[in-house]
């Protein structure tokens, strides 16, 4: 017997055990790479653990009765409201360990960005209103601009996936790191998952030599900065907070002083910031307090009624909104690492091409497949002292989601978004801007309306779209 045959009957046994034995169906036409890269693939996966994610046995959570007993999470109000420290206290705070260094960033871009149906990966996006800047350099721009002000160097961590990765990789390259000293810039790749044929929970191919992996999740995010040695590397630097956003969201407020120091003061281990639902049903996320516990419940797990429920003043009970901004503690990330493998999976129902019994790829009309994915709020529940930080909406959260055309949450809404902030800083610091026109503001002129002001001269009016990076001339 040969080498391949062996091989052949090893995962044959393996996968039969499971049901999945069709996998292997064009084995005979693969050629030795082909082959190896098929069983690498199936040595990644965790048949008997996938087995019982198809069976639904994790899927005990009552949702409905969850949500009956969720009440509004520790938090401080966007008017300061909630904590017994004042919200300049907190951005004392936060300025002081953004001096210490206790700082290091992470960015989630592991994401296929389906919605968008962009052709790069998502932080490869011009979102700039008026520069054209991508997603990436408004967060490095952003972190350049923190360090110069704090005389701090904050590491920025940019997880990655298959899909990803090697273009992002290039981006940076062909860039000059975006300005980032390269010892501060550290892309790490995420875990796969497999996807399943939503009918039959059989593994789906892409091509006779590969199996339709995606993405584990953000909730991959704490294995991968292990497992990549980025969180040895943020210890070794003492670091001991990692602020963390997703790629899609320009307003993302990447190492904020006063968020920072709110996560301090509630000696908190994981701090999220979220916004007011707009509406009892918004499509976002609900951070509640469940006996004892802050957790999040998606708005498709959410009952109406619950969503509905008032308090006597008439404000929604369930109003924060998740936008995935969180604070972590480095030494709670390093305790769960070990066992981030017990984090839930979710499943999402999605089209995902495949190839069938003939070797043909077929691209299905309808969702046909089930993809599981980790979610990095999950750690919310097991974070001791869980803190919630509520902003405004216009200055926080832009997401980039959906194509040009949809309602929301696309380039253009985020664009808009951008521009409405920065005209009302510029407005609040004495400013006219005419209507119509666009305006974006580089972090390295100014990262919020409070350093605006000290840079701007009396009477300046903006009568054509502007973009302003690191200075204003007086009277333009
Ligand atoms: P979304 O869940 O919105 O997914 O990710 P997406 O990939 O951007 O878009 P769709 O759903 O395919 O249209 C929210 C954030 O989490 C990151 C994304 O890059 C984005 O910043 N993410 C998501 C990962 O890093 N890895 C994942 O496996 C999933």
């Amino acid at each position: 017997m040969t080498d391949k045959s062996l091989n052949y009957d090893r995962l044959s046994g393996m996968l039969g055990e499971f049901g999945q034995e069709h996998v292997l169906r064009h084995w005979a036409d693969l050629d030795a790479e082909q082959r190896e890269n098929l069983s690498e693939q199936l040595k990644g996966i965790d048949l008997s653990e996938l087995a019982s994610l198809v069976s639904g046995e994790d899927k005990a959570t009552d949702f409905a009765g969850l949500a009956m007993r969720a009440g509004s999470p520790p938090a401080v109000r966007a008017d300061g409201s909630g904590a017994h420290w004042s919200p300049i206290q907190a951005r004392k705070r936060g300025e002081e360990a953004l001096k210490n260094g206790e700082l290091g960033a992470v960015i989630v871009a592991g994401g296929q960005g389906t919605r968008l149906g962009f052709d790069q990966p998502k932080g490869m996006f011009p979102i700039g209103p008026v520069s054209g800047r991508t997603l990436f350099q408004f967060f490095a721009d952003r972190l350049l601009a923190v360090n110069k002000k704090y005389g701090c160097r904050i590491p920025l961590y940019i997880m990655t996936s298959d899909a990803t990765d090697q273009q992002t990789r290039d981006y940076f390259a062909a860039n000059d790191n975006l300005g980032m000293p390269v010892e501060d810039l550290h892309i790490f790749k995420q875990g796969v998952m497999p996807a399943v044929d939503s009918g039959t929970g059989k593994l789906l191919m892409e091509s006779r030599s590969s199996l339709a992996l995606s993405p584990d999740g953000h909730g991959g995010t704490v294995s991968a900065l292990d497992r990549s040695g980025c969180l040895t590397d943020a210890v070794s630097r003492g670091i001991q907070h990692l602020a963390y956003i997703q790629v899609d969201n320009p307003l993302a407020q990447l190492c904020e002083p006063e968020l920072i120091g709110h996560h301090l003061m509630a000696a908190s281990e994981m701090t999220t910031q979220v916004v007011r639902k707009r509406d009892p049903m918004e499509r976002v996320g609900n951070v509640v307090l469940v006996d004892g516990q802050v957790q999040i419940i998606e708005y498709s797990d959410l009952p109406k009624s619950a969503a509905e429920a008032l308090n006597e003043d008439g404000s929604l009970k369930l109003w924060a909104g998740n936008i995935a901004v969180h604070l972590f503690n480095v030494e709670f990330l390093c305790g769960v690492a070990e066992q981030a493998n017990s984090l839930p999976f979710h499943r999402a129902l999605k089209k995902v091409p495949y190839c069938d019994e003939r070797g043909q790829v077929v691209s299905p009309v309808q969702p046909n497949a089930t993809k599981f994915e980790r979610f990095i709020f999950d750690l919310l529940p097991i974070a001791q002292n869980a803190f919630v930080v509520e902003s405004l909406a216009s200055e926080v959260f832009a997401p980039v989601k959906n194509a040009e055309g949809a309602k929301t949450d696309t380039p253009e809404t985020a664009k808009k978004a951008i521009a409405d902030l920065h005209r009302g800083w510029l407005e609040q610091a004495g400013a006219c801007v005419d209507q119509g026109v666009r305006v974006e503001i580089n972090p390295m002129l100014a990262l919020s309306a409070d350093d605006l002001s000290e840079k701007i001269g009396a009477n300046l009016r903006i009568d054509a779209d502007r973009y302003f990076d690191t200075k204003i001339e007086s009277g333009e």
